[in-house]
């Protein structure tokens, strides 16, 4: 078997026209565009280019993006006073601050800080408790857009079985919790399980999100599964450049699965989108 392969660039480019769509329908019956505010600390250059990228697609859809630069002495009670007054302006929908944050601000203080509301990256505890009760949260973007990836196949996933590799908080969780809601079993490995490969040949949903290239091979997958890649990993190329590879062995997994994202061009382009997505959601709901 050859897996068929998940177009996340196309995908995310079919769900921005749409949001577009939205978008120009809001700002033609005279009504305020959704607005993002993306607030950087310091100079880390893979931020620089991920903020670049939330604003000019943000902005590419119709929406108001406001940016905030900060440098990297910013203090912690700078940055949770500039939080505080995003929180009251009336303007913006969203609030998006860019992690990793230097090491003196506390994140957790910072992300508890932003209004739930304007939560468009998902991680204040109060969405991430109404996600896992069912309530109507606003969802981490990278599980949101790779859920969109496996809604995608077509598959009828309730009483499937599902195994997410990672436990992190903006992925591996949040990612559970909506595989969950689609009734499917969920099972959640890391670094600690035993027999890895066992267990993911039994997942009819694999979906990889820890961060080491080529973790999950051939050996690892049932024939016929949907396999997500989430990672995103650097290394050296043939050439001499780096290039860009997830945590999914493709050209060996391909053979076996019956459905697999690629790195680049998978969950990647996804991410960006739900964000604008969670954006255009959060307006929709202060406005009632
Ligand atoms: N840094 C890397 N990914 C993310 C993300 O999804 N949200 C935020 N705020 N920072 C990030």
């Amino acid at each position: 078997m050859t897996a068929r392969i998940i177009d996340g660039k196309a995908i995310a480019a079919e769900l921005r026209a749409g949001l577009a769509a939205r978008v120009a329908a809001i700002a033609a019956a005279g009504e305020r565009v959704p607005g993002l505010a993306v607030v950087l600390v310091g100079e880390d250059p893979a931020s620089q280019v991920y903020v670049g990228s939330k604003v000019r697609q943000t902005t590419e859809i119709g929406m108001r993006s406001i940016e905030h630069r900060l440098p990297a002495e910013t203090t912690e009670a700078e940055l949770l006073a500039l939080v505080a007054r995003l929180n009251t302006d009336p303007e913006i929908d969203g609030i998006l601050v860019q992690l990793p944050l230097p090491k003196a601000i506390n994140a957790d203080k910072v992300i508890e800080a932003i209004d739930p509301a304007k939560d468009v990256d998902g991680f204040h505890p109060v969405n991430v408790g109404r996600l896992a009760t069912g309530g109507r949260a606003l969802v981490p973007c990278t599980p949101r857009g790779a859920m969109r990836l496996v809604k995608s196949v077509g598959t009828a996933l309730s009483g499937l079985h599902a195994v997410i590799v990672g436990r992190s908080n903006i992925v591996g969780k949040p990612m559970a919790q909506l595989l969950l809601a689609e009734d499917c079993t969920v099972t959640i490995a890391h670094s600690r399980t035993r027999d890895l490969p066992a267990l993911c040949r039994t997942a009819d949903i694999l979906v990889a999100a820890v961060g080491r290239p080529a973790l999950i091979g051939a050996a690892h997958v049932k024939p016929g599964a949907i396999v997500i890649d989430v990672g995103i990993n650097r290394v050296p190329g043939a050439d001499g450049r780096s290039r860009l590879v997830g945590d999914v062995d493709f050209a060996a997994v391909r053979s076996v699965a019956g459905a697999i994202t690629p790195v680049p061009g998978g969950v990647g382009p996804m991410t960006i989108a739900c964000l604008l997505e969670n954006t255009l959601d959060a307006h929709a709901a202060r406005r009632g």
